[in-house]
């Protein structure tokens, strides 16, 4: 997918600006492709589409193809870069309404994700919607720690069991995991569950090409051989050095050179809901990558037309800290004639003959000039198709894009130190042993600080 074209005219940063970032964006090359920059010991992400493992991409493809025959449903159960990224492919490549086309249609089991929440509602309503159903369950944890997909999981294998007796459910749970530590991993081992493996070298928020998002990518029948052949070009397409000849560093340093100016929110906007889960998993990518030190830029998300009604006044007028970096499409998957009406009495007959893509196109041309007249730079991403391979090659390049502003930025774009506090208020809160002093502090605080 050569055509990943960035265009920065609309984004207020001239050229020269831009190039006079070359020397410090070569260093921070250097530092990611040396191993020589902080968090070093994660870099695995960078070259997994050119290392792939034979004997574990054979086992993936026939677990999958077990699971497409053999389930009615399969529950994907993570959290954060555990369950994003498979979520993001799901809905950006298969049909808006998967879950409800014909068996006969989907020709795979319908996808369902848990796991990312603690909503007794969401649990409950899932089980009953699943009663009578042949599940299977994906259970992701690099860590095997992580309470939500835990209690998650310890929930839904019991309902399994109920249904299907302890040797059944045994035989359709796959856990994804560390290769040694982890509470998710030692239960597998000792149960006998199936495993795939997360390489040690890589983080959870970088994960999506690994078993963790290619094995739910591929119950759902998706390529994954174009998702990483699309990687793979990107790849080597943004290992080239050279500021000017490689845009996903220029993605990185406009981003870099518009916080300096004071735009400390940057909005992705897309123009299709079935981009939703991409946006969520791009927001975890930055957010979780830069947020350090107080400093770093606050990634949201917009879909437009429909936030142009709820969040488009903000966006136009509002405080001017906002920068836009606006994802298109060449062409769309499928595209719909608007038809001529009998008496035009809706007025919409200027419109009759054109095709819905073709008002959409308009759509964002006409938001673009008029978000930048108000004062909000735009970057445009434009990609071809939407395909597997235009997935893979988009991941690699937010991820190599990501990894470089980070260094620029001066943190450790691979870890996640500020993860821990809520759960560690959580854990003394739940009562986890270990915790009983912090319980004690915190339940005082609550007394003192809040009215329940
Ligand atoms: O990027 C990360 O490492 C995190 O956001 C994790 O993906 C998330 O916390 C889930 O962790 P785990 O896979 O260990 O359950």
């Amino acid at each position: 997918m050569k055509g990943l074209h960035l265009d920065y005219t609309n984004s207020f940063v001239k050229e020269d600006e831009l190039s006079r970032l070359e020397p410090v964006v070569r260093i921070a090359h250097e530092q990611l492709h040396q191993g020589t920059g902080a968090g070093a010991n994660y870099l695995g992400w960078l070259s997994l589409p050119d290392q792939r493992d034979s004997r574990e991409w054979e086992e993936l493809r026939q677990t999958a193809a077990e699971v497409r025959s053999d389930g009615d449903a399969l529950v994907v159960i993570g959290i954060g870069g555990s369950y994003l990224g498979a979520r993001a492919a799901w809905e950006m490549l298969g049909h808006s309404f998967y879950n409800q086309l014909s068996t006969d249609r989907r020709q795979g089991p319908e996808i369902y994700f848990a796991g990312h929440h603690l909503s007794p509602v969401y649990m409950v309503h899932l089980l009953q919607h699943l009663e009578g159903k042949r599940v299977w369950i994906n259970v992701i944890s690099k860590s095997g720690t992580t309470t939500e997909p835990a209690i998650a999981f310890r929930i839904i294998r019991d309902w399994m069991e109920k249904q299907v007796g302890k040797a059944e459910a045994k035989r359709r749970i796959i856990a994804t995991t560390d290769s040694y530590k982890g509470a998710l991993k030692r239960l597998a081992k000792d149960e006998g569950f199936r495993t795939f493996v997360i390489p040690d070298n890589v983080g959870g928020r970088y994960s999506v090409l690994t078993p963790v998002g290619l094995l739910p990518m591929a119950v759902a029948g998706i390529d994954v051989d174009e998702v990483m052949k699309g990687a793979q070009e990107a790849c080597h397409r943004y290992a080239n050095p050279s500021l000017t000849e490689n845009p996903a560093y220029q993605y990185a340093g406009l981003r870099n050179l518009l916080y300096r100016k004071g735009k400390t929110t940057e909005l992705l906007v897309h123009y299709e809901p079935h981009l939703h889960s991409f946006a969520e998993w791009w927001k975890q990518l930055y957010g979780e990558s830069e947020g350090k030190d107080h400093t770093g830029i606050f990634p949201a998300s917009v879909q437009f037309t429909t936030d142009l009604h709820s969040m488009g006044q903000y966006i136009q007028e509002g405080r001017r800290n906002l920068f836009e970096t606006v994802l298109r499409f060449r062409q769309p998957q499928v595209d719909i004639t608007i038809p001529t009406g009998e008496q035009n009495g809706d007025g919409l007959d200027y419109l009759a003959g054109k095709t819905l893509d073709f008002v959409n196109r308009q759509a964002c041309q006409g938001t673009l000039l008029a978000h930048t007249d108000g004062g909000v730079p735009n970057i445009l991403l434009t990609l071809p198709e939407v395909t597997p391979h235009t997935f893979g090659h988009m991941i690699y390049f937010f991820e190599k894009a990501c990894g470089i502003s980070g260094y620029l930025s001066g943190v450790n774009p691979f870890d996640q130190p500020g993860v821990e506090a809520y759960k560690k208020n959580m854990f003394a809160l739940l009562g986890k042993p270990g915790y009983e002093q912090e319980k004690e502090t915190l339940q005082k605080r609550l007394l003192q600080e809040t009215k329940y």
